[in-house]
């Protein structure tokens, strides 16, 4: 139906923060969002009923990766796409597998056609391309499908960052004319995010911003950092991507982070984010809250009956306390995990659209100046 839209609704005079709207064909997304990371079309532990009461998420995301080899495109082809497979009927996004492919598969080569590799399931061999990647976004269907790219590992070298990058612009060409010939599958609008990447180069990281600049995309993804980078240099590189990246397309920082992180790359003109952080570390006991970082397995909340958080409203996180919360880590119950994802997921949802209330209000930047040593404090 109709390509992706973003509407500015207020820039922050003291940072470069903005609060705005993306309309897409399954809906609008309040920016600065976070979005739950959804790999094999499911939020571990949590159903979509409760992502879209409890935690409140407006997108999520799917792995490109992960659905390929399971179920396949074919089951998801004649499902009639994710949406109406998995039952989330809002916006949803599909990581490229540029990513996977590097941090899961097991022995894999990149070659300037694509990356062979063997899967981490069965061992079986498959080569990815950007033509064939876009094929499987288009079967998958998400709102928005992220281009295919190499993302080169911490601290590699100048000559390696500058090839993968190279590398990485000549697959996005080819992702934008395989997507230019291939219609649509399920009658609304796939839009195509490019990705940044150059490593921890100045020069490159400017080259690739100004190539993924003059796409015109809907929307742009910074991607290849926090990778093991330190976080100074993570919030420098995005800073730097931010300046070049067009002012009226939604910027998208991806795999990032911690809840500070997120204040930090919304200062920077971040406005959309993910991690499996609130997911995989809620179901170690690691819980983010209004007052700090808990670890709940913690003998200290073995008797203490006062609510997960009640910095803010949520059914979850009001509800059930933290000596509840810790018996059931201790005991193994499967509802442990359930609950500490629910009330990670629900504080960053939480998170972001406070932030999105004080950019609106005007006082963003200080707000997020007094969060910031909150939210580091392990309680
Ligand atoms: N997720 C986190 N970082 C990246 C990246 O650099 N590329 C892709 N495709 N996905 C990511």
């Amino acid at each position: 139906m109709a390509t992706l839209q973003y509407k500015l609704a207020k820039k922050d005079s003291a940072s470069a923060a903005r609060a705005g709207v993306i309309t897409t064909d399954h809906g609008q997304i309040l920016t600065p969002i976070f979005m739950p990371v959804g790999t094999v079309g499911s939020v571990k532990a949590v159903n979509q009923q409760q992502l879209e009461h409890i935690v409140k998420a407006q997108i999520i995301l799917g792995n490109t990766y992960h659905l390929y080899l399971r179920p396949g495109t074919n089951i998801l082809e004649k499902a009639g796409g994710l949406h109406q497979f998995n039952g989330w009927h809002h916006p949803i996004l599909t990581d490229s597998g540029g990513y996977q492919v590097f941090s899961l598969a097991g022995t894999r080569k990149i070659k300037e056609e694509g990356v062979l590799f063997q899967s981490h399931i069965d061992g079986s061999r498959h080569l990815f391309s950007p033509e064939k990647v876009m094929d499987i976004q288009r079967s998958i269907g998400a709102d928005i499908i992220m281009a295919f790219d190499e993302c080169p590992p911490a601290g590699c070298e100048y000559s390696y960052a500058l090839k993968s990058m190279e590398l990485t612009h000549r697959w996005l060409d080819r992702c934008i004319t395989r997507l230019a010939e291939t219609p649509d599958k399920y009658g609304y609008t796939q839009n195509l995010f490019p990705i940044v990447q150059g490593s921890t180069y100045k020069d490159l990281r400017t080259a690739s911003a100004e190539y993924i600049a003059s796409k015109g995309a809907a929307g742009n993804a910074i991607g290849g950092l926090s990778v093991g980078e330190p976080e100074e240099e993570m919030y420098r590189f995005t800073d730097l991507c931010c300046s070049i990246l067009p002012e009226d397309k939604p910027r998208y920082l991806m795999g990032v982070g911690t809840p500070w992180n997120i204040l930090e790359g919304i200062s920077l003109g971040v406005d959309m984010f993910d991690c499996v952080m609130p997911t995989r570390n809620g179901r170690n006991g690691m819980l983010f809250t209004t007052n700090g970082v808990i670890n709940i397995k913690n003998k200290k909340w073995e008797a203490d009956f006062s609510a997960i958080d009640d910095g803010f409203s949520c059914e979850t996180s009001n509800y059930y306390s933290k000596a509840y919360l810790r018996h059931l880590f201790v005991a193994k119950e499967l509802l442990a995990g359930q609950l500490a994802s629910l009330h990670n997921l629900a504080f960053y949802l939480w998170l972001v659209g406070q932030a999105r209330e004080h950019i609106l209000a005007g006082d963003f930047t200080s707000w997020k100046e007094q969060m910031i040593p909150r939210l580091k404090t392990r309680l």
